[in-house]
């Protein structure tokens, strides 16, 4: 059977509420604890404060078994878990590194009110050398109580997607763990092993490795989207199609299929800020990251690719024109509008004198928060009331729900037949036929 744990998780955020209801479901006693009260208020009345797919249900079966409680009471959690996972955010600084003062915050509170061993985990995403501050947070805590109790600090950097978080925490490519005591290693194994059959998957190394290890996968991730997004620009101008090249270098199992679609640039919570947060970290010890300055300018730049195919076929000024723009959150199956591209393609449209109105799946309500309102921008209940009397479609998000829309309807609501599709939705061939106007990304026109 599985050893099960008392274990707390700091910060109910994506991450937190995602690894707690996870670790709940292996049977470990979690408890969850927020700064926010409004978070944990929706959590107590049986609710979740963000979408994620299969997240209710799981929260719901686990409190129900008793498995999973939330609180704001920073002693109940300390007292709690043996095992402490912070999760907390770690937002961009103004000059780019990651601002370690929640996970500051996190670990001095338990240095305050710990009385026996644990387990520390930075799950948060951190800079090379932040266990180490995590540790001495702790400790000089300790030593203003004069308390002797031992605690070890562990790396286990997440790597889950929004939109397939569950999945990809119940189902992990590999669980990196950096530690360097063996108790805290041993507890690890104990919660990690059910989550893997190969225990080959689960990656000991040490701390440093495993807080460069996070940072590394993202930063190669966005590398190759910003180079994908280069190539379709180039062969824009060659004639040549980014969909059949993808697929040719896709197909190389030294390549690889994922994470080779060209777009609008990468947004969300992640990427922007993490790749930025590399180059500070390198910065710092004297080296310049020369890639990664060109894989945040070449992004920059695409945040605008739609707006420039836009001007082009408009001109500058877009005083008159009505613009129906489908997809709000940064990526679909989230309603997280965090560096989402679209907010760019609104700006940009509204700044030239256009107005839009905007549909999104499950993003609307966040989308208003985090927009808010804008004279020009309006928002639609439906992706056709989106489309009427419309000059054109943007489309920016890539939701199911876009992918075979009624052509004849959308031809019918839309004043003129004229798609700009930031996330290759459709085929050229059969928009020509159809008889639209449209302009995908990198694609070779009919
Ligand atoms: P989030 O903003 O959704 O959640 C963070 C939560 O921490 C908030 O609810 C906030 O109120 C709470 N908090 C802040 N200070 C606290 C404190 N002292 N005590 C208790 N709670 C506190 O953030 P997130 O998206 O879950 O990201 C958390 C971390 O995980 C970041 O470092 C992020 O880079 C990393 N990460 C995120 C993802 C993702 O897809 N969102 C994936 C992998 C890693
Ligand atoms: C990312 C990482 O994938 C995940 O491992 C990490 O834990 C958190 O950050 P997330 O931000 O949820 O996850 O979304 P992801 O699916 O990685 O997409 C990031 C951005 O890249 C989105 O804006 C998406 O549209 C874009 N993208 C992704 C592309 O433009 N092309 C692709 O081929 C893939």
């Amino acid at each position: 059977g599985n050893v099960t744990m008392r274990i707390t998780i700091i910060g109910t955020g994506y991450v937190g509420l995602v690894t707690g209801t996870c670790l709940a479901e292996y049977g470990n006693d979690v408890l969850c604890l927020d700064v926010d009260p409004r978070k944990i208020e929706i959590l107590k009345s049986g609710g979740i404060p963000i979408y994620e797919p299969g997240l209710e249900e799981m929260v719901k079966r686990n409190v129900e078994a008793g498995r999973l409680r939330f609180t704001t009471d920073i002693e109940e959690s300390v007292a709690h878990g043996t095992i402490q996972f912070i999760a907390v955010g770690t937002p961009p600084d103004e000059d780019g590194s990651a601002d370690l003062k929640y996970v500051t915050a996190a670990a001095r509170n338990i240095g305050k009110h710990m009385t026996g061993y644990k387990v520390i985990v930075d799950k948060s995403t951190v800079p090379v050398g932040t266990a180490d501050k995590v540790k001495a947070a702790i400790a000089e805590e300790l030593a203003a109580r004069d308390n002797t109790t031992s605690f070890a600090v562990v790396s286990n950097p997440e790597f889950l997607k929004e939109g397939a978080a569950v999945e990809d925490f119940m189902r992990p490519d590999r669980i990196v763990i950096g530690v360097e005591d063996d108790t805290a290693r041993d507890l690890m194994h104990s919660i990690y092993a059910p989550f893997v059959r190969n225990h080959d998957r689960i990656l000991y190394m040490d701390v440093r490795s495993a807080e460069l290890t996070k940072y590394a996968a993202n930063a190669m991730l966005a590398t190759r989207i910003s180079f994908m997004n280069e190539l379709a620009n180039l062969a824009e101008k060659l004639g040549a199609d980014i969909e059949f090249v993808r697929k040719g270098i896709g197909s190389d199992p030294r390549i690889g299929y994922h994470f080779l679609y060209p777009g609008v640039g990468y947004g969300g919570s992640c990427f922007p800020k993490d790749v930025q947060a590399l180059q500070r970290t390198a910065a710092e010890y004297g080296q310049n990251l020369e890639i990664l300055n060109a894989v945040e300018s070449v992004n920059y730049a695409q945040k605008s690719v739609l707006i420039h195919k836009i001007i082009q076929r408009y001109g500058e000024n877009l005083k008159g024109l009505h613009f129906a723009l489908w997809g709000l959150s940064f990526k679909p199956n989230t309603d997280d509008m965090r560096e989402a591209p679209s907010r760019i393609v609104i700006d940009g449209l509204l700044a030239r004198g256009a107005t839009v109105t905007a549909y999104d799946p499950v993003a609307m309500h966040e989308a208003q928060r985090a927009i808010g309102e804008k004279t020009g921008l309006a928002y639609a209940d439906s992706p056709k009331q989106a489309l009427e009397s419309a000059d054109a479609l943007v489309v920016v998000t890539e939701w199911k729900a876009f992918r075979s829309p009624d052509f004849d309807e959308v031809k019918t609501l839309l004043k003129q037949p004229v798609i700009f599709d930031g996330r290759n939705l459709y085929e050229p061939e059969r928009m020509k036929a159809e008889g639209f106007e449209y302009y995908p990304i990198g694609r070779k026109q009919p």
